[in-house]
């Protein structure tokens, strides 16, 4: 009996990580990856480092983990005015990408999200797109 809930319980673990890759694809991830170096790492640099204390760094961020929901939008939009990170403050302007599709936006996010935080973070598609709609539609 109790080797059958262990191998249960083996299984639920295999099976979430399973559902939960499921959540980000590989295509969106090597798809994002490129749209980062194109349009992100001149600044934040590959590795997510930023730059010294004019660029914020996406590695281990705070603000970035605390908000996740932002990231489409302050894509799109970019952002201006004093922000802290890890402790530091930031106070530079980030350019929008107004021609950037929602899709490309999207895996944007996924790569992201997946690779900078100290635990990787998987949001639905649809919290995202929800996201992105909302910030067009206040129009900033
Ligand atoms: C021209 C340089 C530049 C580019 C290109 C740029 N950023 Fe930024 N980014 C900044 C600056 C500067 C800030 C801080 C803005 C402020 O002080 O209000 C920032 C802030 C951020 C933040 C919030 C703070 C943090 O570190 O968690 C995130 C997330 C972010 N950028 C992600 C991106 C992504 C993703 C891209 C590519 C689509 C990108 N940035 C492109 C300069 C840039």
């Amino acid at each position: 009996m109790r080797i059958l809930s262990l191998l249960a319980l083996a299984f639920m673990c295999v099976f979430a990580a399973c559902s939960d890759s499921e959540l980000v694809s590989m295509k969106q991830l090597s798809s994002g990856a490129k749209l980062y170096e194109q349009h992100c790492s001149n600044c934040h640099q590959a590795d997510g480092s930023g730059l010294a204390l004019l660029i914020p760094p996406l590695q281990q961020a705070d603000y970035l983990t605390n908000n996740a929901l932002l990231l489409p939008c302050l894509i799109r939009n970019g952002a201006a005015g004093a922000m802290e990170v890890n402790g530091k403050i930031y106070n530079q302007k980030m350019p929008g990408n107004a021609k950037l599709s929602d899709a490309e936006i999207l895996d944007i996010c996924r790569f992201v999200l997946q690779k900078f935080p100290e635990k990787p973070i998987s949001l639905e598609d649809e919290s995202l797109t929800l996201a992105l709609q909302k910030c067009d539609s206040v129009g900033n």
